[in-house]
This record gives C-alpha cells, sequence and structure tokens, in this order.
C-alpha cells in the first residue's frame, strides 16, 4: 500500500491490516506506551474545505506518532491561483514525507499521488471518505464484535459518505443496505463495484433499508460545496431520510447509530436519537484518531 486515495484500491486484509493496528495503537495510547514510529517526519495536510476532526486528529495523530504536520490552506497556496497540482506535488516531495489532502475533486489526489513521490491521504473528496470509513468499521467491531454478517444500514444521500461506506462494508464482509431518494442514488462506478455483491441493496425506502440492521448511519444533505442546492435537497430529503424512533424500531434492538459529522439534528437525525447514541458518535469521531495513526505509521515509516 503507497497511498490512501480510495477504499476501492484496497484489499480486504489492508483494511483489516489497518484496523488492527488501529485497534493496537489505541491501546497503547490509552496505557501510555509511547509509539514514535514517525520520529523527525513531516505531512503536510492540504485543505480546501472545511475540517475540524481530519484537521484536529491528523495534526494530533502527527504529534502522538513522534511527527510534526503542517496546515496548508489551499487558499493561501499557490495552488489556490491555480499551479498546477502536479507541480504541488513534486515541490512538496522534496520538503516533506506524506500529504493529507481534502479537496473537491478526486482527480486532483489521484494527480498528486502520480506526480510526487511521497504517500497521500485521501482526507475527503466528492467521492469518498475513507478515513473516516477506516473508523466507522473500526467503531462496528467495538461493538459488535465482528463485521463479517453484520448489516450497516445508510440512510440519506449517496454521497462520499455512501460511497465509502459500500465499499469498505462490502469488502469486509457485511451486509450493506443504502435508502437514498430517487436521483440522489450512490456514484456509478461504486454501484458498479457493488453489484457483483448479493448483500447490497439499494431501495428508497428507509424503513425497509434499516431492517434488522446492527449499525444504521447518516450524513448531511447536502455536503461542502453542495450549499447553493441545500433547499431543493431538503425538499427531496425531508422527513423521510432521518433517522428517527420509527427507522430505528426496524433495526436491531441494539443496533448502534454512527454520523460522521457535523450533524444537522431534526434534519437527517432527530436530536433525541443523536443524544441517546452520542456515545456511539462520539467514539466513532475518537477512532478517526486511531484510524489514520495506522494509516500514516503504515504509509510514511522507514
Ligand atoms: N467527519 C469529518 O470528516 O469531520 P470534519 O469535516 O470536521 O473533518
Ligand atoms: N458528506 C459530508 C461529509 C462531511 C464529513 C461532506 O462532504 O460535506
Amino acid at each position: 500500500m503507497k497511498h490512501l486515495l480510495k477504499l476501492l484500491d484496497l484489499s480486504t486484509e489492508e483494511i483489516i491490516g489497518l484496523l488492527d493496528f488501529a485497534d493496537k495503537l489505541k491501546y497503547e495510547l490509552k496505557n501510555g506506551i509511547p509509539h514514535p514510529i514517525l520520529s523527525g517526519k513531516t505531512l503536510g495536510m492540504i485543505f480546501s474545505k472545511s475540517s475540524t476532526r481530519t484537521r484536529v486528529s491528523f495534526e494530533s495523530g502527527m504529534f502522538q506518532l513522534g511527527g510534526h504536520a503542517l496546515f496548508l490552506s489551499a487558499s493561501d497556496m499557490q495552488i489556490g491561483r491555480g499551479e498546477p497540482v502536479e507541480d504541488t506535488a513534486r515541490v512538496l516531495s522534496r520538503y516533506i514525507d506524506g500529504i493529507m489532502i481534502r479537496t473537491f475533486d478526486q482527480a486532483e489526489v489521484e494527480g498528486l499521488a502520480s506526480a510526487g513521490s511521497i504517500p497521500v491521504i485521501n482526507g475527503l473528496t466528492d467521492f469518498c471518505h475513507p478515513c473516516q470509513v477506516l473508523a466507522d468499521l473500526m467503531t462496528i467491531r467495538e461493538y459488535k464484535g465482528e463485521l463479517e454478517g453484520r448489516k450497516l444500514c445508510y440512510i440519506g444521500d449517496g454521497n462520499n459518505m455512501a460511497n465509502s461506506l459500500i465499499v469498505g462494508g462490502l469488502k469486509t464482509g457485511m451486509k450493506v443496505s443504502i435508502a437514498t431518494p430517487k436521483g440522489y442514488e450512490p456514484w456509478k462506478e461504486v454501484l458498479d463495484f457493488a453489484k457483483d455483491y448479493p448483500n447490497f441493496t439499494l431501495t428508497t425506502d428507509p424503513i425497509e433499508a434499516a431492517a434488522d440492521a446492527d449499525a444504521v448511519y447518516t450524513d448531511v444533505w447536502a455536503s461542502m460545496g453542495q450549499e447553493a442546492e441545500a433547499a431543493k435537497r431538503r425538499a427531496a430529503f425531508a422527513g423521510v431520510y432521518q433517522i428517527n424512533d420509527k427507522v430505528l424500531a426496524s433495526a436491531k434492538s441494539d443496533a448502534i447509530v454512527l454520523h460522521c459529522l457535523p450533524a444537522h439534528r431534526e434534519e437527517e437525525i432527530t436530536a433525541k436519537v443523536f443524544e441517546a447514541h452520542a456515545k456511539e458518535i462520539f467514539d466513532e469521531a475518537e477512532n478517526r484518531l486511531h484510524a489514520q495513526k495506522a494509516v500514516m505509521a503504515t504509509l510514511m515509516a522507514d
């Protein structure tokens, strides 16, 4: 594994290996066992979109691994004024040891990786959010013991989260059910991947999707970059594509609720469900730290 660009690139063994490593790093951190695996190394973090969790968990994770992280706002870099991504990649490869990038177009992330000579980690694009899904799978394992045979249900927009959950869930042996409004389905290349898996279902009915689920997941109706479509999207999603008591009644009685955050209460999730499942949701947020440390240590260690 040279980069983490999208989960489609990873084998099942690579995903499970990262989850096992993340569990180990979490145990060590909680027990005061230092792990300076990236001592002397620097990670550059390029952001073209906002972030709380990704920025802070990568930066503190890098520090805990003995290295240094550099916050690079794309709007303050020459890349924001049109310097080609390929040139940026070749320059950064001379200074630092790895790049985390959050941007719009997946092609930009792929371009950085192919032009540079250092590992590139996708910190979210319009297409996918692999770091989030590694943390999500880690959390489901913590609560449910294993992934194989468990059912993951996602309700909402067929966006970067839906795309990555489908790939991560199916590759690790989960049943994956998705409920989206018509016209907001997951992306074609993900549906093409999923069509070979009999344990994948796509519907417009959240109650049907949630049936017997072990984990129920949602995300915002309008992602970063889709602000202008917010009203149109609200009309398509409101009242139906929400985790609420009725949807949860269809899931297993001990189902966990997950949300990548930030959450919009009373839109994709009710405040009541959110607070009743806050433990799981904030464990999930914490696991970003451990999962990304596993990714960085795997990709950037000598
Ligand atoms: N879930 C997630 O990636 O959060 P941020 O946008 O705050 O980084
Ligand atoms: N789908 C959301 C995820 C945020 C972590 C977005 O792209 O804005």
